[in-house]
């Protein structure tokens, strides 16, 4: 069929597999051009599809000749019903993988779930035995607690004080003010359900019980800061209470390690496009003020150059380089003086009118569209593709 793209608001109903096999194999050639990394061997990516967990699995298998073992909760595709983009990215991931040799095998379901973990744990006794690194880049909107059975439903609210400030519709560029109202106490334990660490420990808790971590192993989770001017909706709000957990639950695991001399780290990541950040109110007009500033500073970074730099630049190095709470932190271009400084300066001069100018709304567009496989160079949109592709491990 011929697919195209089909929006809904923030979301897009379709999914082009040559696009996101062309996206996969652009992010496998960027690892190969950076040479090989000193990372770990056999690897498990929990949210291992899209964003930055399947760059954490490209860079493993591509950048230290890893295993990989992911774990995803994607939509198969049907006769003339496009999957949705983690499936195709997987697909891609798992054959070019093969070709050279790598295993790479993936589990669609539920990770909150004790029925996928146990799979997952079945899956590495059989094929590896241990693993020596788990990344855990789950994005969710929603929790079902396998203890209780109680469905959680995260927000995006700030908490305490209404929020006023502007933001713009990325497909129209039309900036406008908006209002958020305030969360009530259920959102933030909600939402620390969700987003928090507690599914992380589990898996940890489940994998140590079931004696599957090599000595030495290693774990991490991403968070995420950014700057005052977003702080009421994210690190200040509902999901920053998340994220605070989240850093919590890496030292509770960092220490449950020790006696495999594991270690558990946060690593704080750059604001950038997934399907999860454009749904936040105010993070759009952040994000392509963000992207026109690092662009014209020549430090611009999309996941896979986040992850290949968190890898060689930070964790796989001597000394692991942490700041004074223990993060380590690739959102440190971002986050940087003069960046900010004049993110801000540009803040106070965005409206529809001065936004194509001064903010790159074309960047975040292709960026967003690139998440579906769409808009992606080198890709003929007329041409007749199959809809139906196999992830190899699966079908
Ligand atoms: P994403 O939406 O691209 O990826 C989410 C992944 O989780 C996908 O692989 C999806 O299949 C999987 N998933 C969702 N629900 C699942 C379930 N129930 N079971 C199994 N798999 C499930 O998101 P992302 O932006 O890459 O986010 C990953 C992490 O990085 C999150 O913790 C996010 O907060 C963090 N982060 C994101 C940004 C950003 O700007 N996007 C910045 C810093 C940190
Ligand atoms: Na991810």
């Amino acid at each position: 069929m011929i697919i195209k793209p089909l929006t809904r608001g923030f979301i897009c109903l379709t999914a082009h597999p040559t696009g996101c096999e062309k996206n996969v194999q652009n992010q496998i050639e960027y690892i190969k051009s950076k040479g090989s990394i000193e990372g770990p061997k056999k690897v498990l990516v929990i949210g291992a599809s899209t964003g930055f967990g399947l760059a954490s699995r490209i860079t493993s298998a591509f950048g230290s000749d890893a295993s990989t073992i992911g774990v995803f909760f994607e939509k198969a595709p049907r006769e003339r019903k496009p999957a949705s983009p983690g499936w195709y990215n997987s697909a891609a991931f798992e054959k070019f993988a093969n070709e050279e040799g790598l295993y790479a095998k993936s589990i669609n379901g539920d990770a909150f779930s004790n029925e996928i973990k146990q799979q997952t744990i079945d899956m590495i006794k059989e094929d590896l035995g241990q693993i020596d690194m788990l990344v855990y880049s789950l994005a969710s909107p929603v929790r079902t607690d396998p203890a209780t059975g109680t469905r959680h439903k995260s927000v995006l609210k700030p908490i305490g004080d209404v929020y006023k400030n502007k933001t713009v519709d990325f497909h129209t560029g039309n900036v406008s003010d908006i209002s958020i109202d305030p969360c009530n106490d259920e959102d933030i334990a909600n939402t620390v359900k969700v987003m928090g660490g507690e599914d992380w420990q589990l898996w940890i808790d489940a994998l140590k019980e079931a004696d599957v971590l090599s000595e030495g192993f290693t774990t991490m989770a991403y968070s995420y800061i950014g700057p005052e001017l977003t702080e009421p909706v994210y690190r200040k709000g509902t999901i920053g209470k998340a994220k605070e957990d989240l850093e919590k639950t890496a030292k509770t695991i960092d220490a449950d390690l020790s006696a495999i001399k594991g270690h558990a780290y946060v690593s704080v990541n750059k604001a950038l496009v997934t399907q999860a950040s454009s749904a936040i109110p105010v993070i759009p007009l952040y994000i392509s003020l963000l992207y026109k500033t690092m662009k014209e500073e020549g430090i611009h970074e999309g996941c896979i150059e986040q992850i290949q730099r968190l890898y060689a630049d930070k964790l796989f190095v001597d000394q692991v380089q942490l700041d004074e709470e223990g993060r380590l932190r690739v959102d440190d271009w971002e986050m940087r003086d003069d960046v900010q400084a004049k993110v801000t300066e540009l803040w106070k001069e965005a409206t529809t009118e001065t936004l194509p100018a001064i903010g790159d709304l074309n960047g975040y567009k292709t960026d967003f569209f690139n998440l579906f496989g769409f808009e992606v160079e080198g890709v003929d949109y007329e041409a007749d593709v199959n809809e139906v592709v196999n992830i190899p491990s699966i079908n």
